[in-house]
């Protein structure tokens, strides 16, 4: 039998033996905490009588705006968000928070609080928004040569505008905290959030506490994928306040429905473009607005915004080029990170270019991708040099894995012959810059003990949310300290145990964490090193130097000798000598900035590239279609586990064609989201994976690259899905040259183009 890959956490997953938050028993005393939420999405509050709800057995406390000790204000990058409001932004803002002895109790104790609310008019669409100048800071923008002259010259220009809709994170756990009061003015919270420094920072100004009373605790995440970045943040505080004015354990827990009605999703955008093109298809010039509906707070849709510009050329060289972009304030819940952070936002509108150029030229859009696409030492929109580009290497293997010239053929003939059933064909790229484009992010710390029977305990700051980030650290930790996986234990992240840490996000966790892992270990090794070659010395009388050790497999031998020794004996030799047995590594990103004024600079340490084909055949009658194959070729430098990195790969592919294809949010005229439950919003199953699948991972020798020569993976394959979106136009335009699909496809919206 061959041997499974390292996934620390399968075994547990599969045994149900992984713990999360509201795995831990009720702890005595503990309150558990229900809200009222707002019913409108625009009004002022003007009366809030809570007696009702206090009187009724089994509540504890209710809590208000006038309770909070320190600020009541919950925005972290631009101050924009109270913990509770006084005028109402969205439909779903918490406005009170009761503690009750039972979750029943406080459900209906909520009923009983009284609110009066002045309703004022609410704006959901994007496009209102802007023309209001409804912004949280004003337009940014990114240009590189002259677009005005180059449109005004190009043979031919295209106008048009390109909308994508949100998406419902639907991680598996649902928001959720617990506090717990300890010694003094120390709170502990268990919170399942992607970022331990901003629930700590944040909670401290809430509660007027220096940090140090705060400690965030984060054993795994069911699932975050963005939706806890930032999302996570309110149900700590509230938690962590609840016990601060209580004294008691509290929990809260959304239930399903809560948490779809009142958490913030992806960004829907609409964007505005002219391009201009030659009748050779190269394109000179690409002007673009991109407006991003924010929600009702600011929350991370600035930088969410930037990655989208960042990434509104994908894998094109375009020498004139404009990007303007606007982040609107509506009265939804604040939109939030979502996998690829923007990203695919700004990608499907060049993509969607592209294919309709294609179309109106009567040409391939793989030729026209490979006629425009980026060569090294190019030169990107902000300024970025273009190194080691593996495109035209993916493009070509593309081809051959998929024999894309015969299928082709193929699909002409079957589209001629069957006239109730179409299929459509399509390939998306990508070029996914890796940081976090706020430079100051780029940083991370590990902890490592090597207790004295060799074992070791490995904490980052980077969380565990099913990407099996704690692996990719334990291998690194294994490679370093050259001893087998099992003896490497990676702990939850705590901030008493690292501190400061940046959010899990932009796909850095392994690189950010792994680096700062592979730091600690080192430091260690340079002190076991010459304790090693002591040993040696002592135990068989050979002369041997520090650095010609060899540490594998939880042995230490060197050239000059048959002899070895274990780790274990090494440690408890260094132990003995008084040798220190831990580290802190500390790793910051060399080289990345980013003038936002000038829109100028390195955002990026490296791109991580890649390209997906979707066949697929559409039911001319029903608007349904099946999903024939999938290929998919991905650059990732030299794969820390090629496994896990497969399975981000199909996950975010699945995740993405759920955003193209099949998911759809709608709202009522007071913003209440209506699909708030899997009955109401569809999203992709088992039977949704391709009939066909391959993915073929190109490693790459880039020297840009990470961690042992890795590359990130989380977010990049997301942008493959798209390829569905892209092969269902394609089979529509089959039918309809002139066809527009709108977005997502589901069957409605295909019949809609078809007719
Ligand atoms: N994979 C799983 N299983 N669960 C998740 O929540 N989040 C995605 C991606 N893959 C996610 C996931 C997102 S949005 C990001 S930014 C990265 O994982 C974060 O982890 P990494 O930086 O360690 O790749
Ligand atoms: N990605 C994810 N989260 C972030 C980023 C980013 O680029 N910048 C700030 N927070
Ligand atoms: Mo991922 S959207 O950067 O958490």
């Amino acid at each position: 039998m061959s041997k499974l890959p390292y996934h620390l956490s399968g075994k547990l997953h599969l045994t149900g033996s992984s713990r999360f938050i509201a795995d831990e028993a009720p702890l005595p005393g503990m309150l558990y905490a229900k809200f009222l939420f707002s019913p409108h999405a625009h009004a002022l509050l003007k009366d809030l009588d809570t007696s009702a709800a206090e009187a009724y057995p089994g509540v504890f406390k209710v809590i208000t705006a006038k309770d909070i000790p320190g600020q009541n204000m919950i925005g972290h990058v631009i101050k924009d968000e109270p913990l509770f409001p006084s005028e109402i932004m969205y439909a779903g803002q918490p406005l009170a928070m009761v503690l009750a002895e039972d979750i029943s109790i406080a459900e209906h104790a909520v009923s009983l609080i009284k609110a009066e609310y002045e309703e004022l008019p609410p704006v959901f669409e994007v496009r209102t928004a802007d023309q209001n100048q409804a912004w949280y800071v004003p337009e940014r923008k990114i240009e590189s040569g002259d677009v005005a002259k180059a449109l005004a010259s190009a043979e031919f220009t295209l106008s048009g505008t390109t909308s994508s809709a949100g998406q419902e994170h639907f991680y598996m756990e649902t928001q959720r905290a617990r506090a717990i009061p300890l010694e003094d003015k120390q709170i502990m919270v268990l919170s399942a959030t992607q970022s331990t420094m901003e629930c700590q920072e944040v909670i401290s100004h809430v509660l007027g506490l220096p940090a140090h009373n705060i400690i965030i605790e984060v054993p795994r995440l069911g699932g975050a994928f963005g939706g806890k970045e930032r999302a996570a943040t309110i149900w700590a505080v509230m938690a962590a306040l609840g016990t601060y004015l209580t004294k008691r354990p509290v929990e809260v827990l959304l239930s399903r429905d809560e948490d779809m009605k009142v958490t913030g999703k992806r960004h829907p955008f609409r964007s505005d473009w002219t391009v201009g093109y030659s009748s050779t298809g190269e394109i000179s010039a690409y002007e673009l607005t991109l407006l991003a509906n924010g929600g009702a707070y600011a929350d991370l849709s600035v930088a969410i915004l930037e990655r989208a510009m960042f990434h509104a050329e994908n894998c094109l060289h375009i020498p004139n080029i404009r990007i303007k972009g606007r982040a609107c304030i509506t009265n939804l819940p604040p939109n939030t990170a979502y996998r690829g952070f923007g990203a695919p936002q700004g990608i499907f509108v060049i993509e969607s270019i592209i294919e309709k150029l294609a179309s109106k030229l009567g040409r391939d859009p793989l030729e026209l991708r490979r006629l425009n696409m980026y060569q090294d030492r190019d030169l990107t929109p902000y300024g970025q040099r273009i190194e080691h580009c593996p495109l035209a290497a993916v493009y070509d293997k593309l081809e051959a894995n998929s024999d894309y010239q015969k299928l082709k053929i193929e699909l002409d003939k079957y589209n001629q012959m069957s006239t109730l059933y179409k299929q459509g064909l399509a390939i998306t790229p990508v070029k996914f810059g890796i940081s976090f484009t706020t430079a100051l992010l780029n940083q991370g710390s590990a902890l490592v003990w090597i207790y004295i029977d060799g074992s070791v305990s490995v904490t980052t700051g980077g969380i565990e949310m099913g990407q099996e980030l704690s692996t990719k650290v334990a291998i690194v930790v294994s490679r370093t300290l050259g001893i087998p996986i099992e003896q490497i234990h990676v702990e939850s992240s705590n901030s008493q145990r690292v501190g400061n840490a940046s959010p899990t996000a932009a796909s850095t966790g392994s690189d950010i964490n792994g680096n700062a892992a592979r730091i600690a270990c080192e430091e260690i090794m340079s002190k076991l090193r010459p304790a090693a070659a002591e040993l040696m010395q002592s135990k068989w009388g050979v002369q041997t130097s520090a650095d010609s050790m060899v540490f594998e497999g939880g042995k230490i031998s060197c050239p000059r000798s048959s002899d070895s020794l274990s780790f274990t004996e090494l440690i408890r030799y260094a132990y003995n000598s008084r040798i220190p047995l831990a580290a802190y590594g500390y790793y910051s990103t060399p080289g990345v900035h980013f003038d936002r004024e000038k829109g100028i600079g390195k955002p990026f340490h490296y791109y991580v590239y890649g390209a997906a084909l979707s066949r697929v055949e559409l039911d001319l009658l029903s608007g349904e279609h099946r999903l024939l194959s999938v290929h998919i070729v991905h650059e990732n430098g030299s794969s820390l586990s090629a496994e896990i990195d497969r399975g981000q790969i199909i996950g975010a592919f699945i995740q993405s064609l759920g955003w193209c294809s099949m998911e759809e949010l709608k709202h009522d005229a007071h913003g209440r989201y209506l699909t708030v439950s899997p009955s109401t919003y569809k999203i992709p199953g088992i039977r949704d994976l391709p009939e066909q699948l391959q993915i073929e991972i190109l490693e790459s020798g880039a020297e840009e690259a990470s961690v042992y020569g890795s590359k990130a993976t989380g977010e990049p394959p997301f942008i493959y899905g798209m390829s569905v979106f892209f092969a269902l136009q394609n089979a529509i335009r089959n039918v309809n040259p002139e066809a527009e699909l709108s977005f997502p496809a589901t069957p409605e919206a295909i019949l809609k183009a078809l007719k």
